[in-house]
């Protein structure tokens, strides 16, 4: 019987091209993060405390795992070892998480639903949820420090992704977020608060599956700077649409509560621009995305991917009006 760890290695699932079709390499590599999520967050004796629980609660509970496969999808470019990429993808979903239960919180945007389930706040109370965004910050850390990698290529990633979550980037999209509260702004501003809040998590899950196996230096410029024009557009993309849906999907679509922003009177590219040039910016983007790896070829195959699997998500989930 084909076990998860062989899945990949199965010249049956390759086909004559050599290659794994999209769907089993993405449902194969998330459930190779969501074990090593299972691993590295396990208590070490017998007696889980209620702050592991409520980490695990937020980590290992649905998501979509973008920022994974992301990653895998670099890593695979750039020959970066599988497991390796599995703990290195789970590091990015903890980081990922523990902006969602912050973000949720009372003082943020106070949210009750996510991923279907209560959010940590609801369910193990707000002094619980603030220590378990905390404690998977450090496990994220933790993770990549402990990497079976070279000192100096851990440093790149633990730089990388505290430079995501910095006040340059996911902290200071969230105050920025915050800020503009019931405010009319133009859409530049919008698209910068996007780029830190979301974007530049987004950016450093594909430089990081790069990251830990090629340095970021004179030979490799062309490289990175694909990459950073792929995460940029893809970073922004992703944030779009998730206004869009905020304002158009239900609820069992979005495993949160719908219409929180117009509620919230937060201004988003959807509110300024209408959802339908807001759908049209999202494909625009994804595109131009396409366009910046173009490049690097066959190597880049699976980013290409993950561009056609937001395209569907799009169109599944916010279809032309
Ligand atoms: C939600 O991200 C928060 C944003 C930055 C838009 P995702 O839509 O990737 O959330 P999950 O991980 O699939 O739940
Ligand atoms: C949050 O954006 C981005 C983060 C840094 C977590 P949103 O507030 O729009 O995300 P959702 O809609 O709650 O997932
Ligand atoms: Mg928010
Ligand atoms: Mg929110
Ligand atoms: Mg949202």
């Amino acid at each position: 019987m084909q076990t998860d760890s062989t899945l990949h290695d199965d010249a049956q699932a390759r086909g004559a091209s050599g290659r794994l079709p999209p769907e089993i390499w993405m449902q194969d590599g998330a459930r190779r993060v969501e074990q090593a999520l299972a691993r590295l967050l396990c208590a070490e004796d017998d007696g889980e405390t209620e702050l592991m629980a409520a980490m695990r609660y937020a980590t290992l509970h649905g998501g979509k795992r973008t920022r994974a496969l992301l990653c895998l999808a670099t890593g695979a470019l750039a020959d970066t070892p599988a497991h390796m990429l599995d703990d290195v993808g789970a590091a990015i979903e903890m980081m990922h998480a523990c902006t969602l239960v912050h973000d949720d919180l009372p003082a943020m945007d106070d949210d009750v639903l996510r991923r279907g389930l209560p959010t940590v706040h609801v369910k193990f109370g707000e002094a619980t949820a603030i220590l378990v965004g905390d404690a998977l910050q450090a496990h994220a850390f933790l993770t990549l420090a402990s990497l079976d990698a070279p000192g100096d290529n851990r440093i790149a990633l633990v730089r990388e992704l505290a430079q995501a979550v910095s006040a340059e980037g996911a902290a200071g999209g969230q105050a920025m977020d915050l800020s503009l509260v019931g405010k009319h702004v133009e859409l530049d501003r919008i698209v910068a608060m996007h780029r830190m809040k979301s974007g530049a998590l987004v950016r450093a899950s594909v430089r990081m599956g790069a990251l830990c196996a090629i340095a970021e230096d004179a030979a490799h410029a062309a490289l990175y700077c694909a990459l950073d024009r792929y995460s940029a557009c893809f970073g922004l993309a992703l944030q779009v649409v998730d206004d869009i849906l905020d304002a158009t999907a239900d609820t069992a679509t979005l495993g949160k509560t719908p219409g929180k922003d117009a509620a919230a009177q937060k201004p988003t590219c959807a509110s300024i621009m209408g959802l339908q040039a807001a759908r049209q910016l999202a494909l625009d983007l994804l595109r131009d995305a396409g366009e910046s790896i173009a490049p690097l070829g066959t190597r880049a195959e699976r980013l290409a991917q993950m561009l056609q699997r937001a395209n569907a998500y799009l169109f599944k989930h916010a279809p032309c009006a």
